[in-house]
């Protein structure tokens, strides 16, 4: 991907607009709006020995699954560690443990919750750790443009996917019309599939995604990509750009993985000479083209454990699995891609205290936070989810 000149440029002044984090500003959508009470105090010098004695108290009944974007201080209590793919499919590996406490964020939680067994109960230790891109597409203004696409004549032939990181009620929408889920680790095979199904794919909700995949491993043209702004009539696009489109893209983002730019690439490359870019395909497109490598954070860590001890790495991903891996890695050089671009805030409200709260309540026979997908949003997204565990 080095070294080819892109043409696409983020279309500029749209507004966007974004809610205000666990205000209860739109309760419809996948982010929580409460936040537990009594937490232990961060500064608590026992916190380590709490959590410990409350996991070993629970044994079995407790199965902990941390994402990579997670803090140190709570990834140390995973039994499992995973991108989002892999979380999903764990979810579903321990139908034995009473409470899967899910140190990541709302729509993982909401997916785990949809794959795992009624009796089991899904944990979110913060109610507020939602996730701002799933947030982006809402189902009235899915269904809206869907419905726009039907007056148009297209609805056949298009097939719904969407990235894991969408809520619940966007799974379902997919799933009730014969879509499918995707994640960083497995978009190309899900497009593949898509593409088998029908001759366009409507893709949700992050922009980014959809547009590397298609781009930069399917051969299609940047011009077969329309981005569906749901904030303007229509989506802002022409009928004809409608039809003529093979990937019409929601126009959602990361707002982590969209602040790398191509000025990080270059300036990475010119202050360590020979250094690989690797980055993750949330990453605006002109980043990921200038990169060496793209994949996700399962893959990213892979490529750094083949790595040739002296290689140098500039990695843009999320800062605490960057951190990680730098540590893991004392024999590579392994820095972060743009030093301005910070944590994922949500995934970081997850903290010590949380965990702690949320074990010692189990432990004291009460369930917090949990975590419930009513039972028909569940059965349409359990289509969508389970589609994409079959996909080849
Ligand atoms: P993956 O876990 O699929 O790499 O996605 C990254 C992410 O942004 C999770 O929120
Ligand atoms: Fe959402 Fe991006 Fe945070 Fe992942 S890293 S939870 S996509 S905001």
């Amino acid at each position: 991907m080095a070294g080819v000149t892109s043409t696409w440029t983020e279309p500029s002044n749209t507004p966007l607009t974004l809610l205000l984090l666990g205000k209860g500003t739109d309760p419809a959508s996948e982010r929580g709006v409460d936040c537990p009470g009594d937490l232990p105090a961060p500064s608590d010098p026992d916190l380590v020995a709490r959590a410990t004695a409350a996991k070993a108290a629970l044994g079995d009944r407790v199965f902990v699954l941390g994402h990579h974007y997670q803090r140190d201080e709570v990834i140390q209590f995973a039994d499992v560690t995973g991108d989002s793919f892999k979380l999903a499919q764990q979810a579903a590996a321990r139908p034995d443990a009473e409470f899967i406490v899910f140190c990541g964020v709302h729509f993982m939680a909401e997916s785990a919750d949809i794959l795992t067994q009624p009796s089991q109960r899904v944990i979110l230790p913060d109610l507020a750790a939602g996730c701002s891109m799933a947030d982006m597409a809402v189902l009235g203004q899915v269904e809206t443009a869907w419905e726009h696409f039907q007056d148009l004549g297209i609805v056949d032939q298009i097939v719904p996917v969407t990235y894991m990181n969408s809520s619940a009620d966007i799974k379902g929408f997919v799933g009730r019309n014969s879509g499918v889920v995707c994640t960083s680790s497995n978009a190309k095979r899900a497009l593949d599939w898509s593409f088998e199904q029908g001759s366009k794919v409507f893709f949700l909700p992050d922009q980014h995604l959809g547009r590397n995949t298609a781009v930069l491993e399917m051969g299609f043209e940047l011009d077969d990509c329309v981005l569906y702004d749901p904030h303007k009539p229509n989506g802002g696009l022409t009928d004809e750009q409608l039809i003529n489109a093979r990937m019409i893209l929601w126009r959602g983002h990361c707002s982590v993985h969209g602040r790398f730019t191509i000025d990080s690439v270059r300036e990475v490359r010119e202050r360590v000479p020979g250094v690989n870019v690797l980055v993750h395909p949330e990453c605006r497109h002109e980043v990921v083209r200038a990169a060496d490598q793209v994949g996700s954070t399962e893959y990213i860590i892979r490529a750094l454990d083949a790595a040739p001890a002296g290689s140098a790495w500039a990695v843009g991903t999320e800062l605490n699995l960057v951190r990680r891996l730098a540590l893991a890695h004392p024999d590579k050089q392994v820095m972060f891609l743009d030093r301005t671009v910070c944590y994922c805030s949500t995934m970081n409200r997850i903290d010590l205290p949380h965990l702690v709260w949320t074990l010692e309540e189990l432990v004291a026979g009460r369930v917090p936070n949990v975590i419930t997908v009513d039972e028909k949003t569940a059965h349409d997204a359990r289509i969508a989810l389970d589609q994409m565990l079959a996909l080849p």
